[in-house]
């Protein structure tokens, strides 16, 4: 079976069809950039791009940035305020004329990460971060997603987590490779205590270059790069919105 996963990204939206058992993209991906300003009506618009683009005609799956509950986003972080209430999933069914799941981005990779990725056939608490424009997180237990965790707006030193150990934070503040690994590390032990997961995925961008930050990390839980990289977004969703 396949279907197709649509990833909503700050900078770029970006879909390809997947086939569903082996998590794999069926097709070369299209990325096109998001639209400045990110407002819901432009969104809509290149998610029906990407659908035609495909002359796609079965089941979509769109991430989100943001809260997503019953296909609604209740938040809007690192994308167009406008977005905070808006019924994501009735704007994309309208747009697109086929049947639309939404999901938080985090919750997408995590589900593609447990299918098919660093998760497979992990039970217990698994725990999925994504270091990337913000952080995102996607909490499993016993491969069950309990969604919208939102674990990057924990507070570490007075601030939100994700503004100082997102990968875009490393950029903005031009830290070296140790520097922002000893705050990831910081993040992380906070993690650990609070859930006591059995593994923590790391993905996101950065998570290609694991081996620069997660050596020497003396955090309890076992730590382990993301395997899909890229596309765990799109592939989620395509799971996701197969499954429905
Ligand atoms: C948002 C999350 C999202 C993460 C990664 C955070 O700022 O609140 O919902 O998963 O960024 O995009």
């Amino acid at each position: 079976m396949e279907a197709l996963g649509i990833d909503i990204g700050g900078s770029g939206i970006k879909g390809a069809p997947v086939d569903i058992v082996k998590g794999a993209l069926t097709r070369e991906r299209l990325r096109i950039p998001t639209p400045i300003p990110s407002r819901p009506k432009a969104v809509a618009a290149v998610v029906a791009r990407i659908v035609e683009h495909f002359s796609w005609t079965g089941p979509v799956g769109v991430t989100f940035p943001g809260v997503v509950i019953d296909g609604v986003t209740r938040s809007a972080a690192n994308v167009d305020q406008a977005w905070i209430g808006e019924d994501a999933r009735e704007l994309f069914t309208k747009a697109t004329g086929l049947p639309v799941v939404v999901l938080n981005d985090a919750d997408a990779a995590g589900v593609a990460e447990m299918a098919i990725g660093a998760g497979r056939g992990r039970a217990g608490v698994v725990l999925m971060l994504t270091l990337g424009t913000g952080i995102g997180s996607a909490l499993f237990i016993d491969g069950h997603l309990v969604p919208n965790t939102e674990l990057g707006h924990l507070e570490i030193r007075g601030k939100e987590a994700e503004k100082r150990a997102s990968g875009s934070a490393r950029e903005d503040h031009n830290l070296s490779w140790d520097r922002w690994a000893g705050r990831v590390e910081e993040y992380l032990q906070h993690i650990d205590a609070l859930f006591s997961p059995s593994l923590i995925i790391i993905g996101g961008g950065v998570s290609k270059k694991s081996e620069k930050f997660l050596p020497g990390m003396t955090v309890r839980a076992p730590i382990v790069p993301a395997t899909l990289q890229n596309e765990a977004g799109i592939v989620g969703a395509a799971m996701a919105a197969a499954e429905q």
